[in-house]
């Protein structure tokens, strides 16, 4: 999902830089005919510093995105309506912290700690998805977060499964998979309240799709036209399709999921156009996006204040695992 803030990087990282050795120039050499040949990098590689920082940048963002995106639904794990449902909640929100974990193995092999990241985030140095700053209000939303966040997530998520790096390359595949599951328990959970829901039930459906449609369509990043980085993206083999043919993917794809659901997606200019042979739609806030990807969405503060929080108070955890790894090693070198 989460490639969005790609094109929010900073100045000076804009550039290679202008001087090179002529060591430097055959060794880049190399590394773009590897990619040219369709071949993955691996961490022992030698890459330019320029692919390293992007990839970097970007899979913590997406680590970051995954256990941030813990937080809207973890606050629906005691209200869950049935056993059943609380159950499927429950492996999904735990799933969503396994790809945090395998996001951040992927990272920690471009020479950035664990920790740098962390430390990053909760300084509000560090971005993630807009989406997970906007609130979950009623049980419906859980569903709708299944069915179109993660369904967004998927669309965005396989194409990176074929990434020129090949640790996040390995990383994505376990994590797609995991992904539609949660795309369908939304989906099934929807469906379940529209076939055999009261009228509430259902008028709660079409309120939490009202209200996630347009954060989830904005979740595929901006326009081609204004996204400046993403040709460098495309020739390094980071970023496979783009946001454009992404977002275009996923309106068609949910337009069909709607009509089986019995609701409507709030967009009056949403129709078929023939011609295209795709879905036309209306325009974006584009301003909102910037606004929440900025700090300032319905939710960004509580967000890091939970997250600031469950760091504090996890860390005799921390120190109580790296004590007994201590002694451990102690044991070990005395035998
Ligand atoms: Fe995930
Ligand atoms: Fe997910």
């Amino acid at each position: 999902m989460y490639t969005q803030a790609m094109d929010s990087q900073p100045k000076d990282e804009r550039e290679p830089k202008a001087v090179r050795s002529l060591q430097e120039v055959e060794l880049e050499r190399r590394f773009d005919a590897k990619i040219d040949a369709g071949e993955f990098i691996e961490a022992k590689d030698w890459m330019p510093e320029h692919y390293r920082k992007t990839l970097l940048r970007q899979i913590s963002q997406h680590a970051h995105s995954e256990i941030v995106g813990m937080l809207p639904e973890g606050n629906w794990i005691t209200r869950a309506p049935t056993l059943k449902r609380k159950a499927i909640l429950l492996a999904k929100v735990q799933d969503e912290g396994g790809h945090g974990l395998y996001l951040y193995a992927a990272a920690e092999t471009l020479g950035t700690s664990r920790d740098e990241m962390i430390d990053a985030l909760h300084a509000g140095k560090a971005k993630y998805s807009s989406i997970f700053n906007y609130p979950t209000l009623t049980w419906a939303d859980i569903g709708t977060i299944g069915w179109l966040v993660d369904g967004a997530a998927i669309m965005n998520q396989v194409p990176i499964c074929r990434c020129s790096y090949a640790p996040y390359a390995r990383a994505m595949i376990r994590i797609c998979r995991e992904e539609s599951f949660h795309q369908r328990q939304g989906f099934d959970s929807l469906l379940t309240m529209m076939r055999e829901g009261t009228p509430e039930q259902r008028a709660m459906v079409q309120d939490a799709v009202n209200r996630w449609w347009w954060p989830s369509i904005m979740m595929f990043g901006p326009p081609d036209d204004q996204s400046p980085n993403s040709a460098q993206g495309m020739r390094w083999g980071i970023k496979r399709v783009s946001n454009d043919t992404l977002r275009q993917r996923f309106v068609d794809a949910t337009v069909e999921q709607a009509k089986v659901l019995g609701v409507t997606l709030p967009d009056p200019d949403l129709k078929w156009n023939a011609e295209r042979g795709a879905h036309d739609f209306g325009t974006i806030d584009w301003a909102e996006f910037k606004r929440v990807i900025a700090g300032d969405g319905p939710c960004n503060r509580e967000r890091l204040a939970a997250r600031r929080k469950a760091w504090n108070e996890g860390a005799w955890v921390r120190e109580a695992a790296l004590a007994h790894a201590r002694k451990l090693a102690t044991r070990q070198e005395a035998a």
